[in-house]
């Protein structure tokens, strides 16, 4: 089956980043979120995004055009997801939150549609428990900047059947992407690693043992990383990295455990650039 159409549910950071790059390469996509002033920040963050292709040569405005035009602003659920091949649900990092989710989207979405999660860390197979669909339900972890970043890891639940991960690795590519398959396992490939490579430069943080400028600049100049692990999780989301961060300590135990300075940061609210703060300090 080829996708021609998508809901895409979440207009936050990653929803939005991956219903342009979807309606980039001649995907339908029909964008929801639970308020309606959410999806109108979204859809004017895809502006955003259409408009810095356009002044960097990217796009023409023919083509700007074109692309808007794919993005639908579906406020309803049901009209969202009802007449889509694939729902790609990009919400909370929250196992509850996105059972519940799919269990309503599974009302009113056709029985051959297959339902995508771009969850970070949390289990493919849990969430396609939650359906009465479980061989249709598939992990497609996109990175941030959704449009930028070449990876897609396509992970693999218990009972994912290989057509579902057939159909959602064309999908994938068909947007540009790269694409490695993963079995389901906490953190997958990525962020199995990027929990232990940031654990530590929290805990060297935390410890007071070298200052967030310099944890970043030595990560940069002396691994070569093109950001630092600080950097990187505020870009991330402090929220985003401290669920993740508890969903590999559950899996993997102790050597994972969260860093007390990410959860003081996230409780005071500071979760990083979206927030103005994190780590660092950022002027938006
Ligand atoms: N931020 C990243 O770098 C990154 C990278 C890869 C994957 N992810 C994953 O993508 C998902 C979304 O992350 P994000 O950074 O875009 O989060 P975000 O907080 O920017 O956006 C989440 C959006 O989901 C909406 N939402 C919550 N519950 C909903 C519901 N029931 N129905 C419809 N909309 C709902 C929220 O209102 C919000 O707009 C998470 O699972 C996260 O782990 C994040």
């Amino acid at each position: 089956m080829e996708i021609k159409r998508i809901a895409v549910v979440g207009a936050g950071a990653m929803g939005t980043g991956i219903a342009y790059q979807a309606a980039r390469f001649g995907v339908e996509v029909n964008l929801t979120d639970v308020k309606e002033e959410y999806i109108n920040n979204g859809i004017s963050k895809i502006k955003g995004f259409v408009k810095d292709g356009v002044q960097r040569g990217k796009l023409d405005l023919k083509e700007a055009k074109v692309i808007l035009d794919r993005i639908h602003k579906t406020p309803d659920l049901e009209a969202c997801v009802k007449d889509v091949d694939l729902v790609l649900e990009a919400v909370f990092e929250d196992m509850k939150v996105k059972q519940e989710l799919f269990k309503k989207i599974e009302t009113f979405a056709g029985p051959d549609t297959i339902f995508a999660t771009n969850t970070s860390s949390l289990s493919i197979t849990e969430i396609a428990a939650s359906t009465k669909r479980p061989a249709k339900v598939v992990g497609v972890h996109f990175f941030n900047p959704a449009y930028t970043m070449k990876l897609v890891e396509i992970v693999v639940g218990k009972t994912t059947s290989e057509e579902t991960v057939e159909t959602a690795t064309k999908f994938a590519q068909k947007l540009d992407k790269t694409t490695v398959r993963c079995k389901d396992s906490a953190g997958f490939i990525v962020n199995r690693i990027l929990g232990a490579l940031m654990g530590e430069a929290f805990k060297i943080l935390q410890e007071g043992l070298a200052t967030a400028e310099d944890i970043d600049t030595a990560m940069q100049l002396g691994a070569n990383h093109p950001v630092g692990p600080l950097t990187l999780a505020d870009y991330v989301g402090l929220d985003i990295a401290r669920a993740v961060a508890e969903t590999l300590h559950r899996a993997y135990g102790d050597c994972y455990a969260t860093p007390k300075i990410l959860v003081g940061l996230v409780e005071s609210g500071k979760l990083g650039m979206k927030s103005g703060e994190g780590f660092h300090k950022y002027t938006k």
